[in-house]
């Protein structure tokens, strides 16, 4: 199989507001590149820069007929996340087979709302939420504090501080104009579940495999923080917050509860139509209620991050993880080989 090893890129810095895991593609797809090259595949690695030469190129390469498939890295249009579908949807135009999830998928999980909605009609718990397009709107009786709010298109932690957590209602309307003055975009209103937090990933297309569970122990955070992964204990790891925010996988958990957490992350993947691999975000409250809090398709492969250090604690290397991506992705369009 000829594989293009795609990657998105930019030569502008990245902005403080938009997702450092992007400077991390590069060198993610190159490590893809690297275990691949070890395989039966031929392997060519192409960044997909932000203009429109780079875009007419990727066109041309991929309707020369000359690959079977993209391994798609692509987490954005250069440094922009909110367009990781779009560059999904070229693939679908020129019906060029690719990993990962479908552009519908990618644009619906980007939209936490949209995420919610369809868990709920699932009958997928989530946590109650309201989506505000302007610091004016008045938030809905039902929705009891405390809250966390976030944006509502982002990901990588971006936009999550210590203080997007609000106690009291009596603080919502300061806390709300200055996150609308620092995003300018709809904000996601979440009621907060204080309780222990998983990361699930899953395998698979008709069939689907759920790795060892992984949970982020927030026992050695200082009191006073709030336990929850924000920006600075996602990216700063000189940091109290990264460096007391350790995932432990396997998760210690009781037989019932990993059934549990393993059939509600197959059933969130599925609903949300994820393909080949995808991460499942959860919450337990003190009462004993899972919520699915955001479900991640083509969650980062980088070597170190979250996904690849699941797959080791299964016994699966970095290498026998991409080759299964792959594997995976070309089972789903060439059926079983
Ligand atoms: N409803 C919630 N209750 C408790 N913690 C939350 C909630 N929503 C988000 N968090 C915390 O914020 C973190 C980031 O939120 P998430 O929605 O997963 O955004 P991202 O896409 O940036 O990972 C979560 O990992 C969790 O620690
Ligand atoms: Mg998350």
């Amino acid at each position: 199989m000829k594989v293009l090893v795609l990657y998105n890129y930019s030569d502008n810095e990245v902005v403080e507001k938009k997702d450092p895991s992007e400077k991390f593609v590069k060198e993610c797809a190159f490590a893809v590149k690297e275990v691949l090259e070890d395989s039966k595949h031929q392997i060519k690695i192409n960044p997909l820069k932000d203009n429109i030469q780079s875009l007419k190129s990727l066109i041309e390469l991929l309707s020369n007929g000359d690959f079977n498939i993209v391994f798609n890295l692509c987490e954005g249009f250069g440094w922009d996340s909110s367009m990781e579908h779009n560059v999904a949807g070229i693939f679908e135009l020129l019906k060029i087979n690719f990993t990962g999830s479908n552009s519908v998928t990618l644009a619906s999980c980007l939209n936490k709302g949209r995420t919610k909605e369809v868990l709920t009609f699932y009958g997928i718990k989530t946590p109650d939420f309201q989506v505000l397009s302007s610091p004016s709107e008045e938030i809905r009786g039902t929705l009891k504090p405390p809250f966390i709010i976030k944006p509502l298109m982002e990901d990588a932690s971006i936009g999550i501080r210590d203080d997007s957590v609000i106690y009291e209602s009596s603080l919502f309307k300061s806390r709300i104009s200055s996150f609308f003055e620092k995003y300018k975009e709809p904000a996601l209103i979440e009621e907060y579940i204080d309780g222990r937090e998983f990361n699930v990933a899953v395998l698979g297309n008709s069939q689907t495999e759920v790795l060892p569970i992984s949970e982020i122990d927030f026992s050695g955070l200082p009191k006073g923080m709030n336990k929850v992964c924000t920006y600075e204990s996602k990216w700063y790891k000189e940091s109290i917050a990264y460096q007391k925010t350790p995932p432990v996988c396997p998760a210690k958990v009781d037989q019932k509860l990993e059934k549990k957490i393993k059939s509600v992350a197959a059933k969130a993947y599925r609903a949300m139509g994820c393909r080949d691999y995808a991460r499942i975000d959860m919450r337990l409250s003190v009462d004993g209620t899972l919520y699915v809090i955001e479900v991640n398709p083509n969650p980062d492969l980088s070597t170190d991050a979250g996904f690849a250090n699941i797959a080791r604690a299964a016994g699966m290397s970095y290498k026998e993880l991409i080759s299964k991506i792959l594997n995976l992705a070309l089972i789903r369009y060439n059926g079983q080989s």
